[in-house]
């Protein structure tokens, strides 16, 4: 289709509910986001210290259909302004991906549009082209609650995965440590915070896999060694929280940093210079220690290091009003009989693993 391209996109896979309208004006130009607007459901899944699917897709029920209706008023746009809607279709939790499926099929059917039925991998992966019309070829770190991937996004629809975790993403990592150390819901945030005050050197933790060749991770070792070390002191104080989390927060920089560095060399055979790029995406992105540890790494193996605002990082409609541009604008649309996926990697070639497209 000729560009401009208008999209509306809907996520519903986790616990946010989006919607967004992004603008495509072509290639090599970053997207126009005229709205994009989230409900985040934290509030709603605290009690429980996790997200509750069944509750997820009540409140995406609930709140879908209002947010959809404030992401178009934002834009200052009608139903015949737009060029397609664009729908979370999997990887994620299926009842909530149905919600939002549903209501773009609804729509698209409705006004007679073109639909994409999009992984949400793929808006992640793609959301650096819409904020730095960045080119394909470059190296992806996807870190979230849900996934630890290190992928070559090679184009649209077109991924290779150098490496994932073979049992926690490193999210749930954090997420898990901040339950154990009583400091709340969502972990991450709570980690890095209570990090600031610690000293990262007290507690020797593992760093699963490191030394090892590749690029896959593991965190549940990592994980039980931080509940033992809990355990073993007995009654925490908060200076003790603290030294864990710092201690903890160290082991898995030490852990990116080094998984990262292997896929950067393995990467230089598929990256020809000048295209070495390194993109980190996912919730866990917003850790500023973290950030730095892969910056330094990046730079160290001649790499640029480029980290979308982290609005955008986290689940958003943005993204997948974009990666729906994207595929629009290649004329790769998808029927109204598409259905939805609990599981769904982008490279359909790599091993199954529990991180690659398994959960959102
Ligand atoms: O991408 P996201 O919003 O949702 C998905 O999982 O798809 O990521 C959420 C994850 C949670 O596990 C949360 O604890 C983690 O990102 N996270 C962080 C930080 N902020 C969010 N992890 C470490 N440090 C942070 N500052
Ligand atoms: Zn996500």
């Amino acid at each position: 289709m000729t560009e401009p391209l208008t999209i509306l996109g809907i996520e519903t896979s986790c616990d946010e509910t989006a919607a967004a309208i992004v603008r495509r004006h072509g290639a090599n130009v970053p997207g126009e986001i005229l709205s994009n607007v989230v409900f985040s459901q934290i509030e709603e899944h605290a009690p429980f210290g996790g997200v509750v699917p069944e509750i997820a897709a009540r409140a995406h029920v609930e709140h879908l259909d209002g947010l959809i209706k404030r992401a178009m008023k934002q834009a200052k746009l009608g139903w015949d302004d737009l060029d397609g809607i664009a729908a979370t279709a999997g990887p994620g939790l299926i009842g909530g991906v149905i919600v939002g499926l549903m209501t773009a099929k609804g729509i698209a059917a409705s006004r007679g549009l073109p639909f994409v039925a999009l992984n949400h991998l793929e808006g992640h992966a793609l959301t650096a082209r819409m904020t730095d019309a960045l080119p394909f070829p470059y190296l992806l770190l996807l870190v979230s609650g849900g996934h630890s991937q290190l992928l070559v996004v090679k184009g649209v629809g077109h991924y290779r995965r150098l490496g994932t975790t073979i049992d926690d993403a490193v999210g749930e990592a954090f997420d898990k440590v901040a339950k154990l150390l009583g400091l709340g819901y969502p972990g991450g945030p709570a980690v890095e915070r209570a990090a600031k005050e610690g000293n990262p050197a007290r507690f020797p933790l593992p760093r699963p896999m490191n030394g090892r060749p590749g690029c896959d991770f593991s965190f549940s070792g990592l994980k039980t060694a931080v509940r033992q070390t809990a355990e073993n002191l007995g009654n925490l104080t908060d200076q003790d929280k603290s030294d864990i989390a710092a201690s903890f927060q160290f082991a898995v920089a030490d852990v990116l940093s080094e998984r990262v560095e292997n896929a950067m060399a393995l990467a230089d055979e598929v990256i020809p210079p000048g295209h070495r790029r390194l993109v980190v995406a996912g919730g866990v992105a917003a850790n500023m220690a973290l950030r730095q540890r892969l910056m330094v790494s990046a730079h160290a193996c001649g790499y640029e290091f480029v980290v979308p605002p982290l609005k955008l990082c986290t689940d958003n409609g943005a993204m997948i009003a974009w990666a729906g541009a994207e595929r629009l604008s290649l004329g790769l649309t998808d029927t109204i009989d598409t259905g939805p996926r609990a599981r769904w990697p982008l490279d359909p070639e790599a091993a199954p693993a529990r991180g690659a497209g398994v959960k959102a």
